[in-house]
């Protein structure tokens, strides 16, 4: 019987000593992605920063071995902060997002000596100019632009609509210019470029070579108009991953590869140099390197539907639900074996929509048969909840045959300790 091993470690081992559901890790396909994104990501002509956009999953243990690679960080909160400032990260490859800053994460983000702001409107952009005064603290900020491109991607993870409630359009000049004087004034805050972010899980390069094409665009017409010039630009993220089989991304090491090409390209035929390229991958860092490890339990037909049920659901993983996103799996212990069934996965949470696959050809299944979902390792952890006070699962990272835990389950105490 052939047994699915996650970097070299057996999932059986893995469920009998860490318990299910559970994330794990495969660390070395983790270090292959970062590695791969610097390699790509160089040129000879600007600087170049790879940033990890941390919400896609945050732990200490990764943000160190990520920080060892040489990658930075993207945060949109205090509370992401305060997880790279824990785990002792390069505070000043920082960049800090998010459209709502309050005084408080400014003031949190100055203090811990942030490199980046991504400034997102007007009256952010008065704020940080304001609080970085009183504190007599120096930072850099890029202004986040829309730059009205559309990727095919689901609505909600879509970010360039032109009524999105990311940045300032790229043709609303006016309260541009109020960002870039408010900016220029101040004498802690640095005017240092230009940020855009497309939207996530694009799997086609070309629209973020549109997107650099539009952006470069842009700082022409600003060294035309203004006289800026030798800006730095970010790109953001969204690199789409392979959730199945199917699904045909580039990969993210000739993804990088790529838009610097485009970016030396466009700044050569639009006149304009950059000092910077920044991207800030998230999902295509960490989600084909991890898996969530169930157990089958009951399982019974409804209707025309064979119902496999797992001990987890939409609390760990709330992506089918939300965006009707597609998952394939495996049974741990009968990867070999041909697929006779077809069942719809389902998680626990008491909830209709707790599917996690609609429908799935596996192997007959029994109850206590581990259900291995694969490419979970982006936005699953992250987003989980504790809805029916489900404890979030633990977390292992896995490699050369060696497992340790990174984030211990979550128990009922756990659950219950805020309250007062
Ligand atoms: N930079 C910015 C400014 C972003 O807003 C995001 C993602 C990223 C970088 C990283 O994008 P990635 O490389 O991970 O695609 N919860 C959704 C995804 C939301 C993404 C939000 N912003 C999901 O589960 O699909």
């Amino acid at each position: 019987m052939e047994n699915l091993q996650i970097g070299g470690v057996s999932c059986r081992k893995l469920a009998d000593e860490f318990g299910t559901p559970l994330n794990v890790y495969d660390e070395n396909r983790i270090k292959y992605q970062a590695r791969s994104a610097v390699s790509g990501f160089s040129s000879q002509q600007f600087d170049t920063e790879v940033v990890y956009a941390s919400k896609a999953f945050s732990s200490a243990a990764l943000f160190r071995m990520l920080g060892e690679e040489g990658i930075g960080f993207d945060v949109v909160s205090g509370g992401e902060l305060y997880g790279v400032m824990k785990a002792g990260g390069d505070m000043s490859k920082v960049y800090f997002h998010g459209n709502n800053k309050s005084d408080e994460e400014i003031s949190m983000a100055l203090e811990a000596g942030v490199g980046y702001f991504v400034v997102d409107n007007v009256m952010e952009a008065g704020r940080l100019v304001e609080i970085a005064e009183k504190k007599q603290r120096e930072t850099r900020a890029l202004l986040r632009i829309n730059p009205g491109i559309s990727a095919h991607t689901h609505e909600y993870i879509m970010t360039a609509a032109p009524d999105s409630k990311f940045g300032i359009h790229i043709r609303d000049r006016k309260h541009i210019e109020e960002v870039i004087q408010k900016l220029s004034r101040s004498r802690y805050v640095k005017h240092s470029g230009f940020h855009s972010h497309i939207g996530s899980q694009i799997v086609e390069a070309e629209s973020f070579e549109k997107a650099l094409e539009t952006m470069i665009g842009f700082l022409a017409e600003l060294k035309a108009d203004l006289g800026l010039d030798n800006m730095e630009l970010s790109i953001g993220g969204g690199f789409g991953i392979r959730y199945l089989d199917t699904d045909k991304p580039v990969e993210l090491g000739d993804m990088c590869a790529r838009m610097i090409a485009a970016a030396e390209r466009f700044t050569a035929e639009k006149n304009v140099s950059i000092s910077k390229l920044i991207t800030e991958p998230g999902r295509s860092m960490v989600g084909e390197a991890g898996y969530t490890v169930y157990t089958v339990g009951d399982m019974k037909t409804s209707g025309d539907k064979n119902y496999l049920f797992v001990d987890g659901g939409m609390s760990d993983n709330i992506r089918p639900a939300l965006y009707d996103a597609e998952y394939t799996a495996v049974l741990a212990d009968k990867a070999d074996q041909t697929p006779e069934m077809t069942y719809c996965v389902a998680g626990k949470n008491c909830e209709s929509g707790d599917v996690l696959i609609k429908q799935i050809r596996l192997p007959k299944a029994e109850s206590g048969d581990l259900l291995v979902m694969k490419a979970t390792g982006a936005y699953g952890y992250s987003m989980a909840s504790n809805y029916n006070r489900l404890g979030r699962p633990a977390v292992v990272f896995a490699a050369d045959g060696n497992s340790r835990l990174i984030i211990r389950r979550e128990t009922y105490e756990d659950q219950y300790k805020l309250e007062v």
